[in-house]
């Protein structure tokens, strides 16, 4: 049976390639795109999310989530990461369709109220439409069948710190909701995304596969890469929010770790996601808080291989 999931996300070129990702594997069923700023502001991210459908051909709900963090001013945005418009270089035409009137997070809930245990949240932004889904449905964590996420960084440097990766840092408060909630809830952070780059012949090979999507994310991720490729001597760029949902349908490719995490909120390790593998302390802070699973490795041929085979379906 496909796995039925909600994508919350802020769109972006990596989420425009996890999104095509998850469109073309058959055994996923994508119930909605939940939006969330970000890379961009949530208004963007709503109508690139609708781009993206328009594009795929995908008729399904696409929702308009939280604008602001939890706490805290509003973000800065990555722009600098994703372009002026979310997709690199390229200004995508206003989309035609039209969102779901509800928030995300009345759709997350809606969602997992209507297939109560189908649903896994696969979360590829700052986590304040899961956390205030939370808060409108306390029994959330008993009706979804689990959370995974793109996000953290458990025993690497972070991305926007050296303690945090952005979109925790984004929302370290909605993280540290969602972090402490009751339910199975898996991480794939940087130890594994900043772990496999991926070259522009990929990228060429995407397009080959599949003209439509695929040349999108390498028409997008041109930009991408000049950021990524800013500091070092070989050219590459990282798809983070693809892990998630290789994970979901490929789970032999990947090495998880279980571990108490705690969610920095201070103002030097906001965001941090600090992992104690269990029994390595003493401290009831780290005892008593909840477990998640933790990715900390990745067979790199094979999913890329994966990404590559799924566009050419
Ligand atoms: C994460 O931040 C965003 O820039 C990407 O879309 C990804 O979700 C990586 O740190
Ligand atoms: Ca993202």
């Amino acid at each position: 049976m496909a796995h039925k999931i909600i994508l919350d996300t802020d769109p972006g070129i990596d989420d425009a390639m996890a999104i095509f990702f998850a469109f073309q594997s058959p055994d996923i069923e994508v119930l909605g795109l939940t939006t969330v700023y970000g890379n961009v502001p949530v208004t963007m991210a709503a109508q690139n999310a609708l781009t993206l459908c328009e594009i795929a051909g995908k008729d399904i709900p696409v929702t308009k989530g939280v604008g602001m963090p939890w706490v805290g001013p509003e973000s800065t945005y990555a722009h600098f990461v994703h372009g002026d418009y979310g997709f690199g270089h390229i200004k995508p035409e206003a989309p035609k369709t039209e969102l779901d009137p509800r928030s995300s997070a009345q759709f997350i809930v809606d969602m997992a109220r209507k297939y109560p245990g189908e649903v896994t949240l696969v979360a590829i932004g700052p986590l304040g439409n899961l956390a205030l889904a939370l808060r409108l449905e306390p029994e959330l964590p008993k009706l979804v069948k689990g959370v995974t996420i793109m996000g953290g960084a458990a025993f690497v440097r972070g991305n926007v710190t050296p303690l945090a990766e952005a979109n925790i840092w984004n929302d370290a408060y909605a993280a540290e909701i969602v972090f402490g909630a009751d339910w199975d809830l898996t991480m794939f952070g940087l130890d594994v995304t900043n772990d496999t780059p991926f070259s522009p012949s990929f990228v060429e090979t995407l397009e080959e596969k599949n003209a439509k999507l695929g040349g999108f994310v390498k028409d997008t991720a041109q930009f991408y890469m000049d950021f990524y490729s800013a500091n070092r001597e070989d050219r590459v760029c990282f798809f983070h929010d693809a892990f998630p949902l290789a994970h979901l349908r490929h789970p032999e490719l990947f090495e998880l770790t279980e571990g108490h995490v705690r969610v920095g909120t201070g103002e030097l390790d906001r965001g941090q996601t600090a992992v104690a593998p269990k029994g390595t302390t003493p401290s009831p802070l780290w005892n008593n808080a909840n477990t998640i699973k933790v990715a900390t490795k990745v067979d790199h041929a094979k999913l890329e291989q994966l990404f590559i085979d799924t566009y050419a379906l």
